[in-house]
């Protein structure tokens, strides 16, 4: 018999052969030599055709085999040769019977032939080959010896090659395969991207270099003094000469004074530290993290996490994420208010870290491991829960990898045991590790619910409400009176939340303000930072991007990856300009004269900020000037007095104030705003609408009737203003489905929009009673109703003309049947136009779209964009680009010659797009989305809320659009300039 399971790669155990870990440190004066480049690789679909490992001979001849650069995913190579990507988000891609892999285990072959570089000395210590990050099985041959394997995707692992290498034609060999025993602990819901996809490096370790070192820190808050004591093997001597430290590795120096490092005040002092063989540059925060008052306190200052899950993506490399991508993300979160990164769900890479430690970011460290596919079959087997030495090992392996790689980052101050993983023993024991190894940082994992391995209470997607009993230690008790009574004294954060998929999220604004109101709830990170679509090129040249399904996976979830606050490019999403505005660090008022200002911020003063105000009315700036503000420490408030001009004339007047930055600092320039508020200074309807109902008699000709502009046919249908054709003016519900809409996760008991497409609301069908002259109007009356059921929408439309020309509409809307359960995705009235027209120039909301839970971000103003421009190109199309409190909007060609502008009463919603929503609901890919004849405008009474239903929270009650008894109303005008 012969026996091929348990294969080697099946093995639980982390690895074989490898060195102990240690302290990222490649920038030593230590001789290295980077490994990266072009390989020769050959790819196997299944171990059974990989054979066997004479590849890794030197003399083996690998002239035929391609080249693939190192580092890469091969998926992402060779235009499918190599295999696809694969996007799932729970499920394992395989049958969950730990620790097998399927024989279809794709293997890559690689190959690498370097010469030794000059003075490179063999015989002094060591020489290690070192790799940073390998999904998910590596076994490593130098010169045909094998020197080990090992597993931990987003770890490194170093194999010392000393006695095999010589100085010229060294062969490094690789056998990666993409299943293993490992898959089992690397769940995360992600695209499987299998490769060598971080750096390969040579690194000389000289006798008496650093094998390891430690650098410990405090911070006393009540004194300003600081200690610091770096152990290191071999010991050494330390200097920071900003701070006259020179002193023996392994001692504790107490210095008097010191400059904290926090996320907003990243101060970091730089040293070098020194052994016989190595000098190791040291970038040194001083900080002390503890929980107290159930509290995370950093400094002894409660920190409110703003907070983003980092997942590396980068569309066209996937998880190999470049160093200035890597700076793009710092300084889009930093200009954006965030100051929180938790590393979802693994370590990333070290660089990552060191720009958080420089540019001043919270960050959570998570240990690469989730094993949420046992979901499946009842967490049966789970590794987490398993008394198996080789789990065991491996669970330690990875928790430990993480903390020695990077526990010299002062701006990690949580470490993560993981993510969904199940609860299980096996935790406790990773938590027990890594609080003898570092007791300076508290402990999380969410999948500990009852908090009986960790420092605090983590939760993902709680609704509001429940996030409210949290505040007041009231949620909820635990069965057991012990972990409940441990639990309620702990600090809350929720690790996700807010889905940010596609259009949305919603209901933001509620979850800050209880993060504000109560001490326990330090804020939270949103899911997640970034869309994961991969690029594509359509048949016409146009690009998009590809998710979940369009790689032929059998089983996927579809554009559930495609879930960030920027798009793939990393464009913020309208979300992302939300969040910064819900997160502002600075509140702004404007009350009895005075401007009131507080200082959110958690340490830091706002003497970096200098605060501008305007008065805009009728969107023209009519004064402005700049608030003198002494400075405000953090949390306090002051008040500035402020004379604003006296309004004269018609039209809304606003004082707009905003915080920006008085000098160009590492992350923005000088100028940035990141906080503002707007105050209303006149009436808001003043003079936008002077328009008298039914003043002209309303004409009936042969073929239907005139009113104002307006051509109607014999059954009141408007089908020209003015010149323009318009077609289909009607009550329109329907809206393309957003994902958040869809909601497969949506909590349930909140309306949410699974309902729709059974209630058909997608598919109305009208019919008109009448059509008569009454009153000195056209008044229509006609009912709109799905099939099937027996709700349907009364609507009478009163088209009156209070000028001869203009045309305005007084719509009745009355709900017959049972609408109870079932929000109205939107209310108004659809038309279409003429594609000639092109532009729109708008009174209200803007510059971006808006919704009743996502308009935070947007402000009273005056705007012209393009139709195309007022477009979000979510990668899943989907309702988007409305905007909203509407005063007016004049819709024109190119040439702003041509149009029509329409007039609340006193308000609407707009979106004006070269589709109807049934054509952007049925779309998959944004190529999906032709132009065609019309421009589509819906003047809209409103639009239910968004709300965060693809996971979590639906639409909150006060933002669900219900069927009511509805007046609503608008007035066209010829457009002219
Ligand atoms: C969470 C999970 C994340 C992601 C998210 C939904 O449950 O931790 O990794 O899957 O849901 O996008």
């Amino acid at each position: 018999m012969t026996v091929f399971h348990p294969a080697e790669y099946e093995d639980p155990r982390p690895w074989r052969g490898a060195e102990s870990p240690r302290s990222w440190n490649v920038d030593s004066d230590a001789a290295k030599l980077s490994l990266n480049g072009d390989w020769r690789f050959h790819f196997s679909p299944s171990v059974i055709v990989a054979g066997d490992e004479s590849f890794v001979e030197p003399k083996f001849d690998d002239q035929k085999w391609d080249t693939i650069p190192v580092p890469s995913h091969w998926v992402l190579q060779g235009d499918g040769k190599y295999g696809l990507p694969a996007y799932q988000n729970i499920n394992y891609p395989f049958v969950v019977d730990p620790p097998h892999v399927p024989d279809e285990n794709p293997t890559g072959d690689y190959r690498v032939t370097f010469d030794l570089p000059a003075g490179w000395d063999l015989g002094d210590g060591k020489s290690l080959v070192r790799f940073d990050g390998v999904e998910s099985w590596a076994k490593v041959f130098v010169n045909g010896t094998e020197l080990g394997y090992s597993t931990g995707s987003r770890l490194p692992v170093e194999f010392d090659a000393t006695s095999v290498l010589k100085s010229k034609d060294n062969v490094l060999a690789v056998r990666v395969h993409q299943w293993s025993a490992a898959t089992y602990l690397e769940d995360q819901d992600q695209w499987f991207m299998p490769g060598i996809f971080r750096e390969v490096t040579l690194l000389h370790r000289p006798k008496d270099s650093v094998v390891d070192y430690f650098v410990h820190v405090s911070y006393d808050e009540k004194d300003g003094s600081a200690t610091l004591k770096v152990d290191c093997d071999p010991s050494g001597r330390v200097t920071i000469p900003e701070l006259s430290i020179d002193t023996a590795t392994g001692a504790e120096v107490k210095i008097p004074k010191v400059s904290p490092w926090t996320a907003e005040t990243p101060r970091l002092y730089d040293g070098t530290l020194t052994t016989a063989g190595e000098k190791v540059p040291l970038r040194v925060g001083f900080r002390s993290v503890r929980i107290e008052d159930s509290q995370i306190k950093v400094n002894g200052q409660r920190v409110l996490f703003k907070g983003v899950n980092r997942h590396e993506f980068q569309p066209e490399s996937g998880r190999l994420v470049d160093r200035a991508t890597m700076l793009k993300d710092v300084l889009l979160m930093k200009s954006h208010n965030v100051n929180a990164v938790r590393t979802s769900h693994y370590p990333p890479h070290p660089y990552f870290l060191s720009l958080c430690d420089e540019y001043g970011l919270w960050v959570i460290d998570e240990c690469d491991l989730e094993t949420h596919g046992f979901d499946f079959v009842g967490w049966e087997g789970n590794p987490v829960d398993s008394d198996d030495e080789g789990w065991i090992s491996a669970l330690l392996n990875r928790v430990g990898r993480m903390v020695e790689r990077d526990k010299n980052h002062p701006s990690i101050i949580i470490w993560s045991m993981g993510n969904e993983a199940g609860v299980g023993k096996n935790i406790g024991k990773m938590a027990d590790w890594v609080r003898s190894r570092d007791s300076s940082r508290p402990i999380h994992y969410e999948g500990d619910r009852s908090c009986k391995y960790t420092d605090m209470y983590s939760r993902m997607y709680a609704v509001q409400a429940e996030v409210d009993l949290i505040g007041q230690h009231k949620e909820v008790p635990l069965d057991d009176p012990e972990l409940d009574a441990k639990r309620r004294q702990l600090p809350f954060i929720l690790c996700e939340y807010a889905h940010a998929m596609g259009n949305g999220p919603g209901g933001l604004s509620e979850y800050q303000e209880l993060f504000e109101k109560y001490p326990r709830c330090q804020g939270g990170f949103i899911w997640e930072w970034i869309d994961h679509g991969l690029p594509a090129i359509a048949a016409d040249g146009t690009k998009y991007y590809k998710y979940g399904g369009d790689f032929g996976e059998q089983t996927h979830d579809s554009n559930f990856v495609c879930d960030g606050l920027l798009f793939p490019d990393r464009t913020p999403t309208p979300g992302l300009i939300e969040f910064k505005k819900v997160i502002e660090p600075v509140k702004i008022s404007f009350e009895g004269g005075k401007v009131w200002i507080r200082n959110g911020r958690d340490f830091a003063d706002l003497s970096d900020l200098a605060f501008a105000w305007r008065v805009e009315q009728n969107g023209k700036v009519i004064d402005q000037g700049q608030i003198e503000v002494p400075t405000i420490a953090a949390g306090e408030t002051v008040a500035v007095e402020l004379g604003v001009p006296t309004i004269n004339g018609h039209g809304e007047a606003w004082l707009q104030v905003s915080a920006n930055l008085k000098a160009k600092t590492v992350w923005a320039d000088e100028g940035h705003e990141l906080a503002w508020a707007q105050f209303l200074l006149s009436d808001k309807s003043d003079a936008i609408n002077g328009v008298t109902a039914g003043a002209v008699q309303v004409v009936e000709g042969s073929k239907g009737y005139t009113v104002g502009a307006g051509t109607f046919d014999s059954k009141g249908q408007l089908v020209k203003f003015g010149d323009l054709d318009v077609s289909l003016a009607r009550v329109d519900i329907w809206r393309a489905m957003t994902d958040n809409d869809v909601g497969p996760h949506c909590t349930p008991g909140t309306w949410n929009g699974k309902n729709w497409l059974a209630a058909g609301l997608d598919r109305v069908l009208y019919r008109v009673n009448s059509a008569a002259i009454e009153g000195g109007a056209l008044v229509v009356k006609t009912v709109a109703a799905p099939a099937i059921y027996g709700r349907s929408l009364e609507a009478v439309y009163r088209w009156t003309s209070p000028d001869g020309e203009a045309l305005r509409l007084d719509l009745h809307v009355t709900p017959r049947g049972d609408w109870s359960a079932l929000a109205l995705p939107r209310l108004g009235v659809r038309f279409g136009l003429p594609k000639g027209l092109s532009r729109v120039e708008w009174f209200g909301l803007g510059p971006g779209e808006a919704y009743a839970d996502t308009h935070t971000a947007a402000r009273v103003g005056q705007y012209a964009l393009s139709i195309d421009e007022m477009q979000t190109p979510y990668v899943y199309p989907q309702e988007n680009g409305s905007r909203a409190e509407v005063r007016w909007a004049e819709v024109t060609d190119e040439s702003g010659q041509a149009g029509l502008r329409v007039e609340g009463h006193p308000d609407f919603a707009l979106t004006a797009r070269r589709w109807t929503s049934e054509e952007l609901h049925a779309a998959k890919h944004t190529p999906d989305l032709v132009a065609g004849d019309n421009v589509w405008l819906n003047v809209d009474y409103g639009l239910n809320g968004i709300g965060t239903g693809s996971c979590g929270p639906g639409v909150l009650p006060k933002y669900l659009l219900a069927a009511k008894e509805t007046d609503f109303g608008f007035t066209l005008r010829p457009f002219k300039k």
